[in-house]
């Protein structure tokens, strides 16, 4: 990790990809490299210990108080963003439309609902920002966080999604003259039961056709600047300079997840720096089992049945995290136990890092690196 200048977090809803990704920024802060973290959708608490509650779309230096406020004294900055769909797609179309249709698109009501509702839009922006942020270079690490995704293949095709909706040579056929003259009924799109059929669909009357057929004719203006854009941002996710930490949880059910990602990031000629098992259950050490012995009645029965339980628990995640490691082999493994609490603020944040880079291991749970 230490020798890239992008960090990507992927994994599976839920697993602790913001969280990892504000833990890989605050670390390099820390150290003295400076770090920008690009989160989704933030835990609103992670999101107000890092000054991020009224920020919308814009970069924030996170302040010294906040640090202090956690006992942290950073050797660098670090700063963060919490990435905001509809105004990052405004953003987008009023730096590269055309000014004679940026206005058009923009005031487009097809436009203002596929901004937010298609499909693969959300990991777009995400890759869109990423590739901005460093072509401007202000960051010596930046780091970036994507948002859960059903499937993995989602995340990397997302550029290559955004072109072949706008490429599709059937819905323009259908979209634009046809339907600049009021010829056809909604019905006649053949678009299954996407999200954007669904988005459309919203929408009835001739009016409607109309401003379908405006969007369409207007979008394309975008279409050579959006194949340009993927192209980049996959030479950027393929750079050596590059590299993903991929989180998952030791579920069985996360597991195979997991795997399948990691093989398809290798597939793709993308660097894993590593797999992160978040939130697991460190079996219970021996002294709390003497004193649990100690007690007798219904109190001493219930703490033995929940001691029991986190020990299950605890071997069906260490059987995971050794299938992870055959199957991940050679990517170093790094294990962050299930804290009681959520992580937070800072002070968790920084907790969390003690893991990532080995000050700390989970208890009872060989480390695995
Ligand atoms: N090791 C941990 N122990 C306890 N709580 C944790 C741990 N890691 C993350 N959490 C908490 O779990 C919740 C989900 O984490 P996070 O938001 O990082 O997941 P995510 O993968 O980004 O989710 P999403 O896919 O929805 O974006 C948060 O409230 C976070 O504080
Ligand atoms: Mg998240």
């Amino acid at each position: 990790m230490q020798d890239a200048d992008v960090l990507i977090t992927v994994g599976s809803g839920g697993v602790g990809k913001t969280t990892v990704a504000a833990t890989l920024a605050l670390r390099a802060a820390m150290e003295g490299q400076g770090s920008m973290v690009c989160t989704i959708d933030p835990a609103r608490r992670l999101a107000n210990a890092l000054g991020l509650e009224a920020l919308g779309n814009k970069e924030a230096k996170i302040p010294d108080e906040a640090f202090a406020k956690a006992g942290l004294l950073p050797r660098a900055s670090m700063h963060a963003m919490m990435l905001d769909m509809k105004r990052s797609w405004d953003d987008l179309v009023e730096r590269r439309a055309p000014p004679d249709k940026r206005e058009k698109i923009l005031s487009n009501r097809f436009y203002q609902a596929l901004s937010t509702a298609l499909a693969g839009s959300q990991e777009y922006i995400a890759m869109e920002k990423m590739w901005e942020l460093h072509e401007q270079g202000r960051y010596p690490l930046l780091v970036v966080d994507t948002p859960p995704t059903a499937h993995a293949l989602d995340f990397l095709d997302a550029p290559n999604r955004i072109l072949d909706f706008l490429d599709n040579d059937a819905a323009k056929w259908l979209l634009t003259p046809a339907l600049a003259a009021g010829k056809f009924g909604l019905k006649l799109f053949n678009l299954g039961g996407s999200y954007v059929a669904k988005t459309i669909s919203r929408f009835t009357g001739t009016e409607t056709l109309q401003q379908l057929a405006d969007f369409m004719l207007n979008i394309t203006s975008l279409t050579e600047s959006f194949r340009e854009r993927a192209h980049q941002v996959r030479g950027l996710l393929q750079s050596p300079s590059t590299a993903f930490v991929l989180v998952t949880a030791p579920m069985p059910e996360r597991l195979d997840e997991a795997v399948y990602f990691h093989t398809l990031l290798l597939q793709n000629k993308m660097r894993v720096a590593a797999v992160v098992v978040n939130r697991v259950h460190a079996p219970v050490p021996d002294a709390l089992w003497g004193e649990v012995a100690r007690l007798s009645g219904p109190l001493h029965a219930k703490l033995e049945q929940t001691l029991k339980e986190n020990d299950r628990l605890a071997a069906q995640d260490a059987k995971g995290i050794e299938r992870l490691r055959e199957l991940c082999a050679p990517t170093p493994l790094v294990l962050v136990p299930r804290f009681e609490l959520d992580v937070h603020d800072l002070k968790a944040v920084w907790e969390t890092s003690r893991y990532l880079w080995g000050d700390a291991t989970v208890e009872g749970v060989a480390p695995v690196r």
